[in-house]
């Protein structure tokens, strides 16, 4: 994701000015402890448009709230990371399969649609994947062998149970340009081929997703486009774009979202929208990327709402989910699916992410389960819409 200079500061002085007058206010909360059973199911609302699903935490689903609130307003669900390389597949010829499994079956009890999530990625895979045993880099022969044995054995073990697969992520950098990973470097570009072909011959029922972030911005845009257009001549099956969705206030323009969806859905692919949130802290940097190897410097300018979120800016955060709901409502024909990443705003990666420890609200639930405006706001969508 990008900013430039000019939205970045504007952003950056609108949030320290509301932060600074309205520090006196009070931070009220929506619908105090409004129980499960007295609100509205998101799903059930939206089940005539799209799957409306979550990320899940296979580690939290002990937490009865936590389950419960999955199974009560999500009928999707995405595995946050219990399915990347480093968990399932950690040491070569080594699968661990037990968390995954207990995700599948959480998901099955409860008849919910699954995502798997993911299998060719840059990020969360163990370096030995690229190396042999003296740490030397493998040649491309070698590679494409590791990526079928880890292909074939995960998703032949969920084959007919797992709906989509993320197959890939992320293979365009930020520059528009293929990203220059070590399925990159060793195999060459036809790496992303061959884990949809792998992916394919495991299991020819899912349906396969390529995935990524800041595909509003249209460079990045036209180079997945680009992407698909060359996989589809080759007679490679891709079901879906995923549009991870790691938005903000001021990132994406609407019409940027809305011209995205509408150039996947021309490729005859429908859409998913991934990993939807919103952040609504100021960004540490001009260059607004949503590469999960940032890190910047904590400082208190940047952690303004330490002490709970005030009412204008839930205002704020609502009115912006419901302007992507908009969109989303009005090519519902061409999305299958609208996923959040993850419950409450407490679990989120954003309080982690680009800086540890700050206090951010870029979900539909407070930390204590309760609904937000913005919930709120996606009922009203809903009601006004059907
Ligand atoms: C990327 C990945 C997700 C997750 C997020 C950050 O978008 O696809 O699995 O790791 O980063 O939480």
């Amino acid at each position: 994701m990008k900013f430039n200079i000019l939205s970045f500061r504007l952003f950056l002085n609108t949030t320290l000015f509301t932060c600074f007058f309205l520090s006196s206010c009070k931070f009220s909360k929506q619908n105090t402890d409004v129980g499960l059973d007295t609100i509205p199911s998101l799903s059930k609302l939206y089940e005539n448009d799209f799957y409306i699903g979550t990320a899940v935490s296979t580690s939290k689903l002990a937490d009865s709230t936590y389950s419960a609130t999955i199974v009560k307003h999500f009928n999707s669900v995405t595995a946050e990371n219990v399915m990347k390389w480093e968990k399932i597949h950690p040491q070569p010829g080594v699968y661990n399969f037990a968390a995954a499994d207990s995700f599948m079956a959480f998901a099955e009890k409860n008849n919910m649609h699954i995502v798997g999530h993911v299998l060719v990625w840059h990020s969360q895979t163990p370096d030995w994947v690229f190396q042999d045993a003296k740490g030397k880099l493998v040649n491309r022969d070698t590679l494409l062998n590791r990526m079928h044995d880890h292909i074939n054995t995960i998703v032949g073990r969920y084959k007919g149970r797992v709906h989509c697969w993320d197959v890939v992520n992320e293979a365009i950098g930020d520059d528009s340009e293929m990203r220059k990973s070590q399925w990159y470097n060793i195999i060459g570009d036809d790496y992303v081929q061959k884990a949809f072909e792998y992916a394919h011959n495991a299991d020819s029922s899912a349906m396969l997703i390529y995935n990524d972030y800041s595909l509003p911005t249209a460079s990045k845009r036209n180079a997945v486009v680009q992407l698909i257009k060359k996989l589809q001549s080759k007679g490679i099956k891709v079901d879906r774009v995923g549009m991870q969705g790691h938005y903000h206030l001021d990132y994406p323009f609407l019409y940027e979202l809305d011209s995205s969806i509408a150039a996947f859905a021309n490729l005859g692919v429908k859409v998913s929208i991934t990993e939807l949130d919103i952040n609504i802290l100021p960004f540490p940097s001009e260059k607004f990327d949503a590469d999960i190897g940032m890190k910047f410097e904590m400082n208190d300018s940047l952690n303004p709402y330490v002490n709970g979120l005030p009412d204008s800016m839930q205002v704020v955060l609502a009115n912006r989910y419901a302007d992507f709901f908009n969109i989303f409502l009005k090519y519902k024909e061409n999305i299958d699916r609208v996923t959040l990443w993850g419950i409450n705003d407490g679990q989120s990666w954003l309080n982690y992410w680009p800086i540890p420890g700050r206090t951010n609200y870029p979900l539909l639930f407070d930390r204590e389960y309760q609904p937000k405006q913005a919930f709120w706001k996606l009922v009203e969508l809903a009601k006004e819409n059907n």
